[in-house]
């Protein structure tokens, strides 16, 4: 806490929806450049990060499969499925170098020309691991060797790290006994490697909102925290984890966040099957609006050499963006609900309001915001952010005909007062 990193969610890019286990560092590189390509760069977007499967994984023959099979059983959890020689060559090498330094699989054989690639451009770059011995995906975390591999993370130049419980949960009683502090420690630990480093690190908190980590994040020196686990691009899950996010409102603020997981916009589509979205476009839009309204981390998980006309668009309305951005910091929480319509409210710097008239229904219905559910009073003008168009001046509500599953996201702010240029002076 107290540090100043990350006083506005970050915005960027990560590999693990399109790219999951089979992720290059030639893709990294090329999403950087579309980046600067279509203008991304220029709306703010500026990480991007590596997710999973950057390092190599331990041979099937490593002492640690049977240790950590042993431990799956003592909890309880399922058996640990020990990865096959085959599935080596392209994650093969040692985990650790001489001294203890972390290695890159050699899809990412150069890692220092891509962080200082990246860097180029004018782009941030961030890394992946986990508090385990093994990450999600059974390649090598940062167990036992935490200083070191934030000393060289700091070294090759990356300005995010994303820690990801994973298999850290083998040296933890299981999850209906385990406590709070059992959850904090490695991320304490993680933590303070990092503070000792001479570079500003944001440090990103993986732990799907176990334990309400949103309460403690900022505490054990997390800039954003994952509140829900993974989303994927359907109406119920992105929906499920949007909608869910207003009592958590109040543990956002500067430097720290709430992550509900990235944005599933665009050519996502799990692993090798790299689909469309199957997120209809007004759900596009009601999973951005949500979003910006949540002051959450804005990580696009899709494939940019796909990128089509509409994503471009969804992810470069400024005035959207803005209120994401907003410096005061302030999520949105729901002030109206009935039935399947909802009115969502974002205090915003300049003292007017986010708001957003959502229909979670499906069937088109009228949706009103109210004053006395925004905490306002006379008139007031209501601007469509996605149009970027004044609506007009409205007094005590404001009422709209919201598509299925669709939204109006608008700001509402004070008259201008119009000064009569010839009274001036009287
Ligand atoms: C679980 C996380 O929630 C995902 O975002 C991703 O990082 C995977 N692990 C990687 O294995």
């Amino acid at each position: 806490v107290g540090d100043t990193l990350a006083l506005t969610p970050p915005m960027g890019w990560n590999s693990w929806n399109c790219f999951a286990d089979h992720v290059t560092a030639e893709d990294v590189r090329t999403t950087a450049d579309l980046f600067v390509k279509h203008g991304l760069r220029n709306h703010g977007w500026s990480y991007i990060n590596i997710d999973d499967f950057w390092m190599t994984r331990p041979p099937p023959d490593d002492a640690l499969w049977e240790k950590l099979a042993e431990r799956a059983i003592e909890r309880g959890y399922a058996p640990l499925k020990i990865p096959g020689a085959d599935d080596l060559p392209r994650l093969a090498g040692p985990a650790r170098d001489g001294e203890g330094r972390i290695n890159a699989n050699p899809r990412f054989a150069d890692m220092q020309g891509l962080v200082d690639h990246v860097h180029s451009l004018g782009l941030k770059i961030g890394i992946y691991s986990s508090p385990g011995p093994l990450t999600c995906g059974r390649c090598t975390g940062s167990f036992g060797h935490e200083e070191q591999d934030a000393r060289r993370f700091a070294e090759w130049g990356f300005d995010l790290l994303k820690y990801d419980w994973c298999s850290y949960r083998f040296f933890t009683p299981p999850y209906d006994r385990i406590s709070k502090t059992e959850l904090q420690r490695p991320f304490i630990v993680m933590h303070e490697a990092l503070a000792k480093q001479p570079r500003d690190i944001v440090f990103s908190m993986c732990q799907y909102g176990l334990g309400d980590s949103w309460e403690w994040g900022a505490d054990v020196g997390a800039n954003l925290w994952r509140t829900t686990r993974d989303i994927i691009d359907t109406w119920s899950s992105m929906s499920g984890i949007g909608f869910s996010q207003s009592e958590l409102a109040q543990y956002t603020g500067p430097g720290r966040w709430n992550d509900p997981d990235m944005l599933v916009v665009g050519h996502v589509g799990w692993h090798a099957a790299r689909r469309a979205s199957r997120l209809a476009p007004d759900e596009q839009y009601t999973h951005v609006s949500l979003w910006s309204l949540l002051a959450a981390p804005l990580l696009i998980g899709c494939d940019l050499t796909k990128l089509d006309d509409f994503t471009l668009n969804l992810l470069t309305n400024d005035e959207v963006i803005a209120v994401n951005q907003d410096p005061l910091g302030r999520a949105a929480r729901r002030v109206a609900r009935d039935r399947n319509l909802e009115v969502w409210a974002r205090p915003l710097a300049d003292g007017s309001v986010a708001v957003g008239l959502f229909n979670r229904g499906e069937l088109p219905a009228k949706v009103t915001a109210r004053w006395d559910n925004l905490g306002i009073h006379g008139a007031r003008v209501v601007r469509d952010l996605w149009r970027q168009q004044d609506l007009g001046s409205f007094e005590g509500e404001f009422s709209a005909e919201i598509p299925r599953h669709g939204v109006l996201l608008v700001k509402i702010r004070r008259a201008e007062k119009i000064v009569d240029k010839n009274k001036q002076g009287e």
